[in-house]
């Protein structure tokens, strides 16, 4: 039996911190206590260290398809640059092409992943529409399979964008498995027309991405999800929340007892609009959807992560070469024809800690329930994972609240030819990183192999209060 010792460290949790040892067998915690006794296979010193839970990061798109090109990280070189940054779990999303059945794209997914992930991952799986032939599949996902969340999304049209109709299909038919569904929250039909009149208007710019998908397509799009989940008496999860009047919309459905989660991600609170007045084509590394927004946003966001009206932080990780390969140059011509996402999978920890809790935004408990705890409770991975306890996978990262890192591209382990945050530098980092009581990186060294993750089947999502 292999075990592992970690002393003199302090335990943070979503419940609290206490100066506490960490005792691992076989990649399970089995004790949590003052002063363990230090025989070990391996001890690992925690001194002026903070003990998290590994960070559960659920929204990736890694090895993506968007037409003929695919996201550039895939399930070994974005589970190792998420190893890197102290996230030990994904939740990633299969997508099923036109017509094809779920069960077909969730051993697609599977494939991806087997062989190549080092640490462990889930899928939400992408509906398109609810028909009879959906609705038994979702029951064979939620039961045997283990995924228990749907993605839709309301933009989009032609491509992926659902109806109402199907919308609410989905929440009644996945409510009664155990499922939740989430929403991309943007109204497809009005973006639609703003784009085609900018383009007519020979707007062509990476900056139009932005004005032609303004906040109120998602405060629409948000408000019109949570009419449709509490018209379905089913709980929905708006994802990649960006703006102040698509939170005003959350708030709204909570106060009329909707079960209503919401998730933002680290670009909406640490950069703003203004990334779209950069000159020449650099703009275009920053098209995603939803866009940035105006400064003003990212402070309602905040406030929002403090309140609890936002629950997590994942990172919509989707990355696209800039010019190695140039897909963002697609789009030289007609913002149009830019890939939506960006890179982000690596520092959401270390930018939620620099720009959150060491300026007083949130706690270091909350810290980590935004990056783990919730996401472990709303997605049904509790309580296996995102805390530290007797009993749960000990996914640990010994956190260096005051080690400094310079993100950059040229340092990152993201495949991809940009960071978002190029010089930026920021203070708290992880150190010592494990996944089931194997440490996979220590100050900055992978020792994870290839492969070694392991796919969750997932109970019940979307049943607990985060
Ligand atoms: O621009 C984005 N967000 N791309 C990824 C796909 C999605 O909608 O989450
Ligand atoms: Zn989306
Ligand atoms: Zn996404």
């Amino acid at each position: 039996m292999a075990t592992a010792l970690i002393r003199n460290g302090t335990i943070l949790t979503d419940g609290g911190r206490a100066a506490a040892d960490v005792f691992i067998e076989d990649g399970t915690i089995t004790r949590v206590g003052p002063r363990l006794p230090p025989q070990a296979d391996t001890v690992l010193d925690a001194s002026g260290r903070y003990v998290i839970p590994g960070g559960i990061d659920a929204h990736t798109h890694l090895d993506m398809p968007a037409g003929d090109i695919t996201s550039t990280d895939d399930f070994e070189t974005g589970t190792i640059a998420a190893a890197h940054g102290g996230t030990t779990t994904v939740i990633d999303f299969a997508t099923p092409e036109p017509g094809e059945s779920l069960l077909a794209a969730l051993d697609a997914w599977q494939a991806k992943a087997a062989g190549k992930a080092v640490v462990d991952y889930g899928f939400h799986m992408v509906l398109r529409d609810f028909s009879e032939r959906t609705s038994a599949e979702v029951r064979a996902l939620a039961g045997r399979e283990g995924v228990t969340s749907f993605k839709m999304f309301m933009a989009y049209p032609g491509r992926l964008m659902a109806d109402d109709g199907a919308i609410f299909g989905a929440m009644r038919g996945t409510r009664d498995q155990g499922g939740l569904v989430m929403i991309h929250a943007e109204n497809g039909g009005v973006i639609e027309v703003l784009v085609a009149e900018a383009l007519r208007r020979g707007d062509t710019a990476p900056k139009i991405h932005a004005l032609t998908r303004p906040p109120g397509a998602e405060r629409e799009a948000a408000a019109r999800a949570i009419a449709l989940a509490e018209m379905a008496a089913a709980p929905v999860f708006i994802v990649h929340l960006s703006s102040a009047e698509a939170l005003e919309a959350v708030r709204g459905g909570r106060e009329r007892g909707v079960a209503v989660f919401a998730e933002t991600c680290p670009q909406y609170l640490c950069l703003s609009d203004a990334e779209y007045e950069r000159a020449g084509f650099e703009a275009a590394k920053f098209v995603m959807s939803p866009p940035l927004r105006p400064a003003a946003h990212q402070e309602a966001l905040w406030r929002g992560l403090a309140a609890r009206e936002l629950d997590t932080v994942g990172t919509d990780h989707c990355p696209f070469g800039f010019s190695d390969p140039p897909h963002k140059q697609r789009g030289r011509d007609d913002f149009s024809k830019i890939p939506n996402g960006a890179p982000g999978i690596e520092t959401r920890l270390m930018l939620l800690w620099d720009e959150g809790v060491r300026t007083g935004r949130i706690t270091p408990e909350r810290f980590v329930e935004i990056t783990a705890a919730a996401p472990a409770k709303i997605f049904g991975l509790w309580p296996r994972k995102g805390t530290i306890a007797e009993g749960s996978d000990a996914d640990i990262v010994l956190w260096d609240p005051d080690r400094r890192v310079t993100l950059s591209a040229t340092a990152h382990h993201m495949r991809v030819d940009y960071s978002l945050y190029e010089g930026r530098t920021i203070t708290g980092a992880p150190e010592t990183v494990l996944s089931r009581g194997e440490v996979i990186v220590d100050r900055g060294a992978f020792l994870g192999h290839t492969g070694r993750g392991r796919f969750l089947k997932r109970s019940a999502a979307g049943a607990a209060s985060a």
